[in-house]
Parts: structure tokens; sequence; C-alpha cells
């Protein structure tokens, strides 16, 4: 039986290229996406021409607690088991703290944050009982050194480690290692929305002197999620050509 990973946010820059390593890996992937964006899912399936055993489409609003414990129950119903969950989906709503609303706060830390309690405590148990499971979370270079006009993710993105080293604490004795990966700069929507002036300074401070690929970093996750990582656990594994070495 194929191996089944959720990845959040499946259809984006990076997720669409973590759901294509790991069909390549041979998994089933269920593709979660916001509800709100359904026609752009069923776009992005079809453009690709999965076909429904490879890959599932799954609405999920990862900012509510209750649908998501629903969905999810129902999903464990369906598939039988996750083996791994790929916690991908992330948004930015830069601004500098000074001009910061409120609602800019609490849009990024509920979408990049809460979402990590949201989605994986309803699989979290399942994936204890059966073993040998993997929980990796994308997080940021802007969780570890901070980036300005991003208060609000760099907190969230910084608080995903934290949350991974004690879930890792906890899953460790179950064979459930949990693990994140620290992109910096990548070729994606999310960075082509940066102010041009602004993304060339940013660049300007990358040693590697280019933005990442969204494949460099999903085969970091093809890695972790296999068998060659089972030692691997409460990690953070960077991949942003230098910008910030630890
Ligand atoms: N360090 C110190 N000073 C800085 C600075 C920095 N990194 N960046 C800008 N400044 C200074 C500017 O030089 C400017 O100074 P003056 O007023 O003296 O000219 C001042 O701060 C204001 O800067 P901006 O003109 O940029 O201010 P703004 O209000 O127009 O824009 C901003 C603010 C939207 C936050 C903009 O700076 C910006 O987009 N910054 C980039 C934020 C960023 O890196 N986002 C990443 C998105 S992608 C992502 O998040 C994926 C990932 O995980 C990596």
């Amino acid at each position: 039986m194929n191996k089944k990973v959720l990845v959040t946010g499946a259809k984006g820059g990076i997720g669409s290229s973590i759901t294509n390593v790991l069909l390549d890996a041979g998994y089933r992937v269920i593709a979660a996406y916001s509800p709100g964006n359904k026609e752009y899912a069923i776009e992005w399936f079809e453009k690709n021409n999965y076909s429904e055993n490879q890959v599932r489409l799954l609405p999920l609003d990862i900012t509510n607690t209750q649908s998501c414990r629903e969905s999810l129950e129902s999903l464990l119903q369906d598939e039988g088991h996750i083996d791994v969950l790929v916690n991908n989906a992330g948004i930015t709503r830069d601004s500098t703290f000074t001009r910061m609303s409120v609602e800019q706060w609490h849009e990024v830390i509920n979408t990049n944050l809460n979402s990590l309690f949201n989605v994986t405590q309803p699989l979290f148990s399942s994936m204890c009982e059966r073993g040998n499971a993997r929980i990796i979370n994308i997080s940021s270079v802007n969780g570890l050194k901070g980036q300005f006009g991003q208060t609000n993710y760099s907190a969230a993105k910084a608080g995903m480690i934290g949350f991974t080293k004690a879930l890792a604490a906890e899953g460790a004795r179950f064979g459930v290692t949990v693990n994140v990966i620290a992109p910096g700069y990548t070729g994606t929507p999310m960075v082509e929305e940066i102010q041009p002036a602004a993304l060339e300074r940013i660049k300007a401070q990358i040693p590697l002197r280019r933005l990442a690929t969204p494949d460099e970093v999903a085969g970091a996750v093809a890695y972790l999620a296999s068998d060659a990582a089972t030692y691997i656990t409460g990690e953070t594994l960077s991949i942003n050509g230098g910008l910030y070495m630890q």
C-alpha cells in the first residue's frame, strides 16, 4: 500500500514541488487547500494531470480548530492513516511594526502558527499508535534571524521551531519524528510580491547570490520523510544559500 502524506498549502509555490517530489517517491498525496480557493485547486489538479489515486484534494480551513478536527477525523476514517504530515501553508502580511494592524498580526499568527495545533492534533494520536510517522514543518530563515517588516511572520515561524522541538520530545517514544525545514528566499509567488528594491537588498545578502528553487526545498522534505532520516528529530534544516548560518 502506498504511504500517505497530507500537505497543507499543496498547490502553492513550495507546496506544488513537495507534492510532485512525494508523488515521485510513491506517496499518495492529500492536498489540503483553503476552502475559498476551490476553483484554483481544481485548476491545479487538472493542469498537472493528477489522478484521484495520486492526489486527493481536501478543503481545510487551517485557522479553524473545530472544522479541522471534523475534516481530519473523517479523512482518517476514509484513508485509514497518514504516514507523513507536511505543515507547509503560510502567508505574509509584511509591514513595519509601527504600521502593522492587529488584523495583519492575527492573520499571520493564525495561519502560520495556530494552524500547527489545528492540523497536527487531530492526526497525532493515530500517528503515535501506528508508529514510524513523520511531521515536517516548513518554517523560514526569517524565523531564525528576524526580518525587517515581518514581526508577525518571524514570530510565527520561530514559534514553529519551539513547537517542533516540544512535539519531537513527545513523539519520539512512538517513533514519530518531528522536524523543521527553514527555507530562505525561494522563487515563489510569495517572494515575487516583495517590493523590487527590498528584494534587491535581500538578494545582495545571500552568499549563493540567487533564490532557492522550490525543488531544492522539496528535496529536503523527501529526505526527512524517507527511511534515511529515521534518527533525525527535533532538528531544523536550513536551506537558505548561506543567508543565515547558525
Ligand atoms: N534593515 C534596516 N533598515 C531597513 C531594512 C532592513 N532590512 N529594510 C528597509 N529598511 C529601511 C529603509 O532603508 C527605509 O529607510 P529610510 O526611511 O531611511 O529610507 C525604511 O527602513 C523604510 O523601508 P521601506 O521603504 O522598505 O518601507 P515601506 O514601508 O515602504 O515597506 C516593507 C516596508 C513592506 C516591510 C518592505 O520593507 C519590505 O517588503 N521588506 C521585505 C520584507 C520581507 O523580506 N518579506 C519576505 C517575504 S517572502 C517570505 O517571507 C518567505 C520567506 O520565508 C523568506
